[in-house]
C-alpha cells in the first residue's frame, strides 16, 4: 500500500466536521478519535456522528476507539460506516474475536497499543490484524509531545509483521508531524495519524502532501 495519511479530525472545527473533511482531499482517510471518558480522560463523539460523517465524507474513517468495553460496542462503529475499526487491547477481553467480528462485518480490524504495551506478547494476533496502532503519546488529547521512547517498539512491531507476511499495516499516532515523521517511518510504520500538524497548518492539505513526502523519503 505504501505510506497513508490518515488526518485526526480531533484537531479540526467539531462545528463543521463535514467542511473540515473536506479540506484534505490528499488524506488517504480520516482519523476520528472517540473517547469515552473512561478508557481516557476526554470524551469526545459516538455512533451517531460517525454515522453522518461516513455518510457526507469521500474520504473513509478510520476509526480510533479509545474505550472502555469495545467488545460490546466496537461492533456497532461498522454499522455506522467506518472502514476501519481500532480498539485498545488493554480494553478488549477477548482481542480475537472482537478483531473476527469486525472484520466479518466489512471493515478493516485494528489493534492498538498505549506507550507502556509490549507489543510481544501480540506476535499470534498479527494474522488477525489488518492495521497494528503503536501510540506514540499516551492516548486522549492532540497536540501533545511525541514520545521517542516508542521506536524501539515500532523497530520491533515491523519485524514481527515481516516475519508473519507483511500484510498488517503499522499505524503511529501521537505527536507526528514534519519533524518527527521520518523517525517513525524509517522505524517501519507506513500509516501515520496527524492531528494538530495538519489542522494548525495554514493549508491542510498541503501539509497532508508534505508529510507523506517526507515519510515516502524517510521509508526509501
Ligand atoms: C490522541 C489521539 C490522536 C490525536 C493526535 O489520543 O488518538 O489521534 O488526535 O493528535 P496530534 O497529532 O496532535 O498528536
Ligand atoms: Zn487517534
Amino acid at each position: 500500500m505504501g505510506i497513508q495519511i490518515s488526518p485526526s479530525m480531533l484537531s479540526a472545527d467539531f462545528g463543521h466536521l463535514a467542511a473540515e473533511a473536506e479540506r484534505v482531499k490528499n488524506a488517504d482517510w480520516l482519523h476520528v478519535d472517540v473517547m469515552d471518558n473512561h478508557f481516557v480522560p476526554n470524551l469526545t463523539l459516538g455512533v451517531p456522528v460517525v454515522e453522518r460523517l461516513a455518510a457526507v465524507s469521500q474520504t473513509p474513517l478510520d476509526c480510533h476507539l479509545m474505550i472502555e468495553d469495545p467488545d460490546r460496542w466496537a461492533p456497532a462503529y461498522v454499522e455506522a460506516g467506518a472502514s476501519s475499526v481500532t480498539f485498545h487491547v488493554e480494553a478488549a477481553a477477548a482481542p480475537v474475536r472482537l478483531a473476527r467480528e469486525l472484520r466479518a462485518k466489512g471493515a478493516r480490524a485494528g489493534m492498538a497499543l498505549r506507550p507502556a504495551t509490549p507489543v510481544e506478547p501480540y506476535e499470534d494476533l498479527l494474522a488477525e490484524l489488518d492495521m497494528l496502532l503503536i501510540m506514540t503519546v499516551e492516548p486522549g488529547f492532540g497536540g501533545q509531545k511525541f514520545l521517542d521512547l516508542c521506536l524501539p517498539k515500532i523497530r520491533t512491531a515491523r519485524q514481527l509483521i515481516e516475519k508473519h507476511g507483511g500484510e498488517t499495516w503499522l499505524q503511529v499516532d501521537g505527536g507526528v508531524s514534519l519533524e518527527t515523521i521520518e523517525r517513525c517511518a524509517e522505524a517501519g510504520a507506513d500509516v501515520f495519524v496527524a492531528g494538530s500538524a495538519v489542522y494548525s497548518a495554514d493549508d491542510p492539505d498541503k501539509m497532508v502532501a508534505e508529510l507523506r513526502a517526507r515519510a515516502e523519503e524517510a521509508a526509501r
